[in-house]
């Protein structure tokens, strides 16, 4: 049946005011016939497309979302479909992480003049539409909870960096202390068995520093809120790449920031830890050997393996040491890269479309929406802007609804395309254990796919592939539907 003739589905259109908004007009003069599914958004440039637009109105209940702009080279602020174009790109490839058919989204080209071809545009997509059928809806979708199997990546060796320097450490930041306000690190926190930040100020505060599988903390997300000042940075191989992502991005200088680093053996998952001990009174030891750690409670041992514990990000870490640093001690770890998917993202790879999006219904009807893992986020600066507290515009409502939480969760991953460094500080804040940080991992995926193997936070001069643009993209196809 034609779509001409088939009942009428839900598909947004959003158009540059300048070419594509232009184009429809010209088809519309010329009586081109036309599927009336599409309802159009003006927009003054396709640049103005914010990926948060199409995934509102896809989680929404709209069937299918079309983008169209200026032909690229015609934009008329000259670049912003240039950088529309990387955006929508990186967001085609996210859809169907969330359980979203990526074929419901498309993104095109089409003038003011072009008003054939924006009739063939319209009526190939409402035509691809209607084969779908109405979208699968998030508040259908039976919750499904599985759980990653750690198993599937490959281990890189682990342990409980019992052997690292600390004393030379301690001492090197001793001796850095008089021309700094602070140093950030990690210190023992309720007892033996927990980790809490540590802001060193006098040698009497360098002697609390711990290092550990327990340093489970990112102390980067600090950096900003020391802007200005002098300060240094105990870090992990992760964590230092989120300074080097701030640097990129100029929220901190260069020259304020001291970075001291140790090569990385490993963390814990703490959420795994806890459940184990559950509650106690009193941590009475903890012991560590190459393979693990020992924590007596109320006299009772558990013992925690690394390679069954440890934190999922840590399992195919491909940078344990430092990829920047003023002083570094102990031998760097040399860890060949594999290209096994991290254990949460190969869950959802393991999954159909409807999988994915019962799993994310299930889950997200557990979130709490306390925001632990925004704040958490180092990469995460826009806090007194966020999309979650803004009023004006209201783009989410207080509704404690999957949609809502699923809405807010992509907004964040999307916000951090091309800069979220895979910490998982987001995950380890979870208060619910959430593997949200399976979201970063595939928008991470698709950009290195799309931008020749970019990696966040790995060299300060390079400039984040959604802040800039080439006017030939080599990985990515322009949009033809002849
Ligand atoms: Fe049309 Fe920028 S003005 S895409």
């Amino acid at each position: 049946m034609s779509v001409l003739d088939g009942k009428e589905l839900r598909i947004v259109g959003f158009l540059c005011n300048w070419c594509s908004y232009g184009g429809a007009d010209t088809a519309g003069v010329a009586r081109a016939t036309q599927p009336t599914d599409l309802r159009i958004i003006r927009v003054p440039c396709s640049g103005r497309v914010d990926p948060l637009f199409v995934i509102k109105a896809l989680l929404g209940g709209a069937d299918g979302v079309l983008v169209s702009g200026c032909h690229p080279r015609d934009c008329h602020y000259a670049a912003g479909n240039f950088y529309a174009r990387r955006r929508l790109e990186v967001l085609k490839q996210f859809l169907p992480v969330l359980g979203i058919d990526d074929r419901r989204f498309e993104y095109t080209w089409v003038s003011a003049s072009e008003g054939q071809r924006w009739q063939q545009v319209v009526t190939l997509f409402t035509e691809r539409i209607h084969k779908l059928g109405p979208a699968p809806q998030l508040e259908d979708a039976e919750p499904l909870l599985r759980v990653a199997d750690m198993a599937l990546t490959a281990l890189r060796p682990l342990g409980t960096g019992q052997k690292a320097a600390l004393d030379e450490l301690k001492a090197a930041v001793k001796a850095k202390l008089p021309e700094l306000d602070c140093v950030i690190g990690w210190q023992q926190g309720r007892d033996a068995a927990h980790t809490v930040p540590l802001f060193m100020r006098t040698p009497e505060d360098v002697d609390k520093l711990v290092w550990g599988p327990f340093n489970v903390n990112n102390p980067a997300v600090y950096l900003p809120s020391f802007k200005g000042k002098k300060v240094g940075i105990v870090v992990k191989g992760c964590d230092s790449r989120s300074v080097v992502e701030l640097l990129q991005e100029n929220l901190i200088r260069r020259e304020d920031v001291t970075i001291f680093s140790l090569p990385c053996e490993g963390t814990l998952d703490m959420a795994r830890v806890d459940q184990e001990l559950g509650r106690y009174k009193i941590i009475d030891k903890v012991e560590y050997d190459e393979a693990g750690v020992t924590v007596t409670a109320d006299g009772t041992a558990h013992r925690f393996c690394m390679t069954d514990c440890a934190q999922g990000k840590c399992y195919g870490c491909a940078m344990p040491s430092a990829v920047l640093a003023d002083e570094s001690f102990g031998t760097p770890v040399q860890v060949t890269p594999g290209d096994a998917a991290p254990p949460e993202l190969a869950l959802l790879d393991s999954m159909t479309l409807a999988e994915r999006l019962s799993f994310w219904r299930g889950q997200m009807e557990r979130c709490l929406r306390c925001y632990a893992c925004r704040n958490a986020c180092p990469m995460c600066v826009c806090r007194d802007y966020c999309v979650s507290d803004s009023r004006d515009p209201h783009w989410m409502t207080q509704e404690d609804s999957a949609r809502e939480k699923l809405f807010f969760q992509t907004i964040h991953a999307l916000h951090l395309a091309g800069r979220c460094t895979g910490c998982g500080e987001c995950q380890r804040a979870c208060p619910v254990g959430i593997p949200i940080l399976a979201l970063r991992q595939q928008i991470a995926r698709a950009v290195a796919q799309l931008f020749d193997g970019y990696r966040p936070g790995c060299n300060p001069d390079d400039v984040p592939p959604l802040l800039g643009y080439e006017v030939v993209e080599k990985n990515i196809l322009e949009r033809d539907w002849k």
